[in-house]
């Protein structure tokens, strides 16, 4: 709603209101600011909670920071933090700190171990270039798990980021819930449980053995796991909503009535 046609509509109440008064209908007059009041102030509150929700989305600039997203478990005491939440009906953010500057990974749904899992692998190099890849685990142990394009698969990594520092890497990537790579991606659900393992290595490398930095569990989708903080590296530049600057001003005028009602009265 543009200011111009928000401050026509405060005039024209204020105009109602100051009619309303010559012809003496104080108690009429009070009734209708109040309710008036009331209405403001309803909207206003939940112009703000959507604006609160459209500030929290998290932004894959590889800064996973404390908050950001809805949900996060931590694995390896600590050494392997995922977090996820859904960014609407058909896409995920996912995020990966690990206690590395080599690899890390995640692979959804396997059926024995490693097998079957959709694999994505990742890493920051030195220079701070992000490799990642969208893979497949054939095999049970062993790191078979080539590339989904080198298996006739498509790569279905929709946005990514990441950053590495002398202890530690973060990775953040986008992803379809269903990517219709039906052979070499796993259906990730929009609500409900899915498997996942783990695990990290210590150098840049595509086929370096984890040893025991690896893991399996499972993850909850769509409900969140953890409350939400404010906090976010650069909230600005998600906010369109200007209602609630709207509201202010009627809010304001429908107060100024109201005083002017009753200095009337008296
Ligand atoms: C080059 C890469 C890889 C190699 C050489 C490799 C090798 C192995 C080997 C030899 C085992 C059996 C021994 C053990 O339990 O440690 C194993 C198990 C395991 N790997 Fe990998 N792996 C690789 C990549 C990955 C990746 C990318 C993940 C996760 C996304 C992963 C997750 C696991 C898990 C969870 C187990 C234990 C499975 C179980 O016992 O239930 N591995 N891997």
């Amino acid at each position: 709603m543009s200011l111009k046609f928000a401050s026509k509509c405060s005039v024209s109440y204020a105009k109602l209101v100051n009619f309303m008064l010559q012809k003496k209908h104080i108690e009429i007059t009070s009734i209708f600011i109040f309710f008036s009041l009331l209405i403001a102030g309803t909207q206003i509150a939940s112009a703000q909670e959507i604006n609160f929700e459209v500030l929290q989305a998290p932004v894959i600039d590889g800064i996973i920071n404390s908050g950001e997203y809805n949900s996060s478990k931590s694995f390896g005491s600590g050494a392997f933090e995922l977090s996820w939440e859904l960014i609407d009906a058909t896409s995920i953010s996912i995020g990966i700190v690990a206690q590395t500057t080599g690899w890390v990974a995640i692979g959804f749904d396997p059926t024995t171990q490693m097998q079957d899992a959709d694999i994505i692998y990742a890493w920051v190099e030195a220079n701070g270039t992000v490799v990642i890849i969208d893979a497949f685990s054939l095999n049970p142990t062993g790191g078979n798990h080539p590339l989904d394009t080198d298996l006739g698969g498509t790569d279905d990594i929709l946005s990514y980021n990441g950053i590495e520092n002398a202890t530690s890497t973060s990775i953040e990537f986008t992803r379809l819930l269903s990517t219709g790579d039906e052979n070499y991606d796993k259906n990730i659900p929009v609500e409900g449980e899915i498997d996942i393992i783990w695990a990290y290595g210590a150098s840049d490398s595509f086929s370096e053995y984890h040893g025991g930095a690896r893991g399996s569990s499972i993850i909850t989708i769509g409900t969140p796991q953890q409350t939400k903080t404010t906090t976010q590296e650069n909230p600005s530049t998600t906010i369109t909503d200007s209602t609630p600057g709207f509201q202010g001003i009627f809010l304001l005028i429908s107060l100024f009535s109201l005083a002017l009602v009753y200095h009337k009265r008296r």
